[in-house]
């Protein structure tokens, strides 16, 4: 955990917003607002969490981040450097600094690559090393994700691993270059919750090593309180709620945070948490597009308020800060 808060990402009022439906019919196209005016910053050295249910922005936003899409408003900076400026080598050093870790290890492998040229393929592309040096930085990637001996990974190929050593072969491969930046993205949705378990113990030794910031996507806001030092949290492409891990699963403060508390497991939860029971049964009747991003779902929402303005994140004290007027 670190305490200074030098930013490394900034991200100041992005939207992305989708067109979808059947564009031969012009008018039936759809407007899907992925996120939804969201700024944030993430320190130097931390590991930020972004959390929120299925669809409400997460993948988006890391994607954003690495650049592997354009955001349709908005900026993002990293150290200071407007990312949609980057172009030749600037871009190129961005792409080695930022690397991103996707859900599904088996869709973001290459199937043909033996692990060894899976790995080192980053240290080629950016002209780094020479044949000899490549394979010890290798087998050491190898080794600090738990693929040991690594000599006996070198020639397999996906298919003839588990998911989460397919996992693994794709960290080795996102830490290679030594990066500043790391965008996990739900990286053990697809596994089982021992394997989720090592999965998230390498990220946090990585992290440590390598210094470098780590952003965490989850569904799960228990994993995200085991790993991250802040927590953001995304309801529909809209922030929320942001503060420190502690604070936001101890004292949630927005309904929609709240309701993610109730629905934890009971073996997470135990008897520990209160129970909120801020979410109705049913939506009720409301506009998508004014209004709180949350009234159709909100028990405690003021039928007439919060139908009608919008709330903005609300600096609670310095560093928890929540999206709601009854909070
Ligand atoms: N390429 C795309 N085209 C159209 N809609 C998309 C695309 N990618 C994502 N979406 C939509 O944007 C919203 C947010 O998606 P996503 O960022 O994947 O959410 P999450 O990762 O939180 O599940 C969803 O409604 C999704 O259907
Ligand atoms: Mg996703």
């Amino acid at each position: 955990m670190k305490n200074d808060k030098e930013p490394i990402v900034q991200i100041d009022k992005i939207s992305k917003i989708y067109k979808s439906g059947r564009s031969f019919f012009k008018d039936s196209e759809k407007k899907i607002i992925a996120l939804n005016q969201i700024s944030l910053q993430i320190h130097k050295g931390e590991i930020f969490g972004l959390v929120g249910e299925s669809g409400s922005g997460k993948t988006t936003a890391g994607r954003l981040i690495v650049k592997l899409e354009e955001p349709t408003a908005g900026k993002i900076y990293i150290d200071n450097n407007e990312i949609s400026q980057l172009k030749g080598k600037e871009l190129k050093d961005f792409r080695s600094r930022v690397q991103m870790i996707f859900q599904d290890p088996y869709q973001s492998l290459n199937p043909q690559l033996s692990v060894y040229d899976t790995v080192s393929e980053p240290m080629t592309i950016h002209n780094i090393g020479n044949a000899e040096t490549r394979q010890d930085v290798v087998w050491e990637a190898m080794r600090s994700v738990g693929l040991s001996p690594p000599d006996d990974f070198f020639y397999r190929f996906p298919h003839q691993m588990s998911g989460g050593q397919r996992q693994r072969v794709a960290i080795a491969r996102a830490i290679i270059l030594n990066p500043e930046f790391i965008v996990a993205d739900e990286p053990t949705s697809m596994l089982d919750a021992s394997i989720s378990i090592q999965i998230f113990k390498i990220l946090l030794e990585i992290q440590k090593k390598l210094n470098a910031t780590l952003l965490f996507i989850s569904h799960n806001l228990a994993a995200a309180r085991y790993l991250c030092d802040r927590i953001a949290v995304i309801y529909r492409g809209n922030l929320v709620e942001l503060g420190p891990g502690r604070d936001v699963i101890k004292n949630p403060k927005h309904p929609y945070t709240q309701a993610l508390i109730d629905a934890l497991p009971k073996y997470v939860h135990g008897n520990k948490f209160k129970r909120y029971g801020t979410l109705l049964k049913e939506e009720r009747e409301g506009s998508e597009n004014v209004g709180c991003p949350f009234f159709r779902r909100c028990k405690v929402a003021h039928r007439t308020k919060c139908s009608r303005e919008r709330p903005s994140l609300n600096r609670e004290n310095d560093s928890h800060s929540v999206s709601c007027f009854y909070s």
